[in-house]
């Protein structure tokens, strides 16, 4: 009997994760689709660039892209049933947690009633057993000091981001109860990589460290710099991902790495890598870090950058990943530092040959 490629549907695929699931996907011989947006321009595929023309130009397509947006029902339901995936990989999110408490609503209707239209449409799907992936979140357990996170703990939400991403949590448990359907949660802590978006943290710092490399100047402007995250490479995530879809019953898993280091642990590993060193005065809104050899001031907190109830501590505990689907995170903090700002320097010096 020939074997069948197995077929998945990304919402988000035009993001960090969702680029990367892709390529992870093609690699495994699935036959991809994936959700993208209309944009005015077509840069909004840029992270899918490599894979895509490569893929696009072949006899028999392997990466397919469809117009539409998870707000958008009748579109997500045509397009499932004509797909008919095995998997369905629901990573589309409006997923900045300061621009959340901006566009509360727009955020609850993408974060929340976007995995339900789908849990939905799945659930009156008779004639195959769509399995479907929920990117459940760190941030739905708040700050919750000096404790490991794991599937056993309760959540305190703090943002409009972290709350609709608690809805789409449950929901996604109640399908899998109600209606014994194959839903599964990834609760992923922070996780960063070489295209991660540009107004979170890692990258904003990372993007600056490369300039000021070549240019030696301007100043990094943030907000709460004491906030510890527990940073992962996404590249592993991703893989977490296919892993929960693989394991014989739907759950809920944590996907961390154990280990929390500041915003400031950050800013002073990134600038060692150009040989600076980093030395920080004042406290919050007048904080400011100054390289120690020339006195100069290269990072300042101030208070635009400051969240509304920002979460201050996440710290994860990956042991059921580790236990069940044999899952664990190679890449430690400093090399994911060196990873990033090591492509910031590439970056930089191709966007100046443009
Ligand atoms: P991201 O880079 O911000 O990507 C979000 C994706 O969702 C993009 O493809 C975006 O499309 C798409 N999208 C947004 N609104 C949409 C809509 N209405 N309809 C269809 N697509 C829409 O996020 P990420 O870092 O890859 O994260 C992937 C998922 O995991 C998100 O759900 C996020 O909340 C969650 N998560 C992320 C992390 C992390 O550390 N990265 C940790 C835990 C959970 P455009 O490209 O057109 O904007
Ligand atoms: N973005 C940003 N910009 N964050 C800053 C800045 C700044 O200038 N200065 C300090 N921070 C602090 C934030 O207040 C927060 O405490 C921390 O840096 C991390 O912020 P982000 O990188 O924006 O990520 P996040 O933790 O809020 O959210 C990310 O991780 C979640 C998982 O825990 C996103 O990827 C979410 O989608 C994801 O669910």
């Amino acid at each position: 009997m020939i074997k069948k490629n197995k077929i998945a549907f990304i919402t988000g695929i035009t993001g960090q994760d969702g680029s990367l699931l892709a390529e992870f996907l093609l690699k495994k011989k699935y036959i991809v689709h994936g959700l993208k947006r209309r944009t005015s321009t077509l840069y909004a595929t840029q992270r899918l660039d490599k894979i895509y023309q490569e893929k696009n130009f072949q006899k028999n397509k392997t990466l397919i892209l469809h117009y539409g947006d998870v707000t958008d029902p009748l579109n997500c339901s045509e397009l499932i049933n004509k797909i008919m995936p095995d998997e369905i990989y629901h990573l589309a999110a409006q997923s900045h947690v300061a621009i959340s408490h901006v566009m509360p609503l727009y955020t609850t209707m993408v974060d929340s009633i976007g995995a339900l239209t789908i849990l939905e449409i799945i659930k009156n799907i008779k004639k195959k057993k769509i399995k479907f992936y929920n990117a459940a979140t760190s941030e739905m357990y708040g700050t919750l000091k000096g404790k490991y996170l794991d599937e056993k703990t309760d959540f305190k939400p703090q943002s409009p981001y972290a709350s609709s991403k608690l809805l789409s949590y449950w929901f996604t448990k109640n399908y899998r109860d109600s209606y014994k359907m194959f839903s599964s949660n990834g609760i992923l802590f922070n996780h960063e990589g070489k295209t991660r978006g540009e107004n979170f943290v890692t990258r904003k710092i990372t993007r600056f460290v490369a300039k000021y490399n070549f240019e030696k100047k301007g100043i990094l402007y943030l907000g709460n710099m004491s906030a510890k995250r527990d940073w992962g490479y996404a590249p592993e995530y991703v893989e977490a991902m296919w892993k929960i879809l693989q394991y014989k019953k739907a759950d809920d898993f944590v996907i961390a790495s154990n280990k929390a280091h500041s915003v400031r642990e950050f800013v002073i590993e990134s600038f060692k890598l150009i040989g600076i060193k980093i030395i920080f005065k004042g406290k919050e809104y007048n904080e400011v870090g100054y390289d120690a050899k020339t006195k100069k001031i290269l990072v300042k907190s101030i208070k635009y950058y400051y969240r509304k109830n920002d979460v201050e501590n996440l710290v994860g505990n990956y042991s059921k990943a580790k236990k069940l689907l044999n899952w664990e995170p190679k890449t430690k903090f400093k090399a994911l530092v060196e990873i990033m700002i090591k492509e910031d320097l590439k970056v930089y010096q191709k966007e100046q040959k443009l």
